[in-house]
């Protein structure tokens, strides 16, 4: 029998709600199995979808956006970052693309600084030793560390997450540089008694800061942001942290700073071509790498993926609640 309910198709499962969510109104079709989906399948399936539910993995291009035609009202994307769908030609055929912010900017801003910590106190290091059965007792000497207290954290991007890290900053002593395309603050966005100085260009925040953390979206004005030339510019026992997306920085470049020793350390859960890292990373054990984690609790998986189900539902029924990032004419 066929169905007249509008057909949503999934490009892998999503955490519950959002599966019995998506299932009061659409039928769901596509990957409905937590593993990858390849381009291919989602070119042969999404013909007839009113809207379409990715994750960050999927590339929705145009031709994805055409194969599911003009009945196709909405890409809802299970993330925050949106660079995987090209918003420019979702707009042109009336389809609105929708994301989950603020439900992942706790859960984001906590998995960064347990890479800034990681990547100050050695902590993988210190762990390695100890599995590995060479700990042979305390020593003066052992795995020092790069102390936060009384330094400066950057912050390169001062949105939401940018502002939930720095937030945490105070707790461990840091002042806190930062730039943001839109200019400084307002004052009433920076906490009481918080020491948040506005950076008016990147150079000032690469030779200031201790801790250098990224946290722009990723655009064609953002990519390789930190290449040869910042890393160059930044203190050479700072410490280098991404935890937005990839090509942000150049790995390449990222690398070979490490391998001659400018940096202290850098902690990273995003990569360039991500799944894969740039060979020679993993054999530095002054970098931390982690499986782009930063909004994996199990608190905001589950936000998210009621907020992408219910973009998905406004998006096709019109209402006004959803988190859209484009506005396409109507
Ligand atoms: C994660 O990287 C997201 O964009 O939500």
């Amino acid at each position: 029998m066929t169905s007249h309910r509008p057909m949503a198709f999934v490009t892998r499962l999503l955490p519950e709600p959002g599966p019995s969510l998506l299932g009061e109104v659409f039928d769901l079709q596509g990957n409905l199995e937590d593993r990858p989906i390849m381009p291919w399948e989602i070119l042969a399936g999404v013909p007839g979808a009113s809207a379409i539910i990715s994750t960050l993995a999927d590339r929705i291009d145009a031709a994805v956006l055409a194969a599911a035609g003009a009945q196709l009202r909405v890409v809802s994307n299970f993330a925050v970052g949106f660079d995987n769908i090209d918003v420019a030609a979702a707009t042109e055929r009336g389809v609105l693309v929708t994301t989950t912010p603020d439900v992942l900017t706790e859960a984001t801003a906590e998995l960064t600084w347990a890479l800034i910590l990681a990547a100050a106190r050695r902590v993988l290091e210190g762990d390695a030793l100890v599995r590995s059965g060479k700990f042979t007792g305390w020593s003066p000497s052992l795995l020092l560390g790069k102390e936060l207290t009384g330094g400066i954290l950057g912050i390169a991007g001062m949105g939401r997450i940018g502002s939930a890290v720095a937030r945490r900053a105070a707790g461990f002593g840091m002042r806190v540089l930062y730039t943001r395309r839109s200019g400084p603050l307002p004052p009433e966005a920076i906490p009481a008694g918080a020491q948040w100085d506005f950076a008016t260009d990147l150079h000032g925040l690469l030779v200031s800061s201790d801790v250098l953390s990224l946290h722009v979206p990723l655009r064609p004005d953002t990519r390789h942001l930190i290449g040869a030339q910042e890393l160059a510019a930044m203190k050479p026992d700072a410490i280098l942290i991404n935890a937005a997306r990839g090509p942000v920085v150049d790995e390449a470049a990222l690398l070979a700073s490490l391998r001659r020793g400018h940096l202290f350390a850098a902690g990273l859960d995003v990569y360039e071509n991500e799944p894969q890292i740039a060979p020679g990373l993993e054999g530095l054990p002054n970098v931390v790498l982690l499986p782009h984690v930063g909004s994996a609790t199990v608190a905001t998986r589950r936000k998210m993926a009621e907020l992408t189900a219910r973009n998905a539902i406004g998006g096709v029924c019109g209402l006004p609640t959803v988190h859209a990032v484009n506005r396409p004419p109507s």
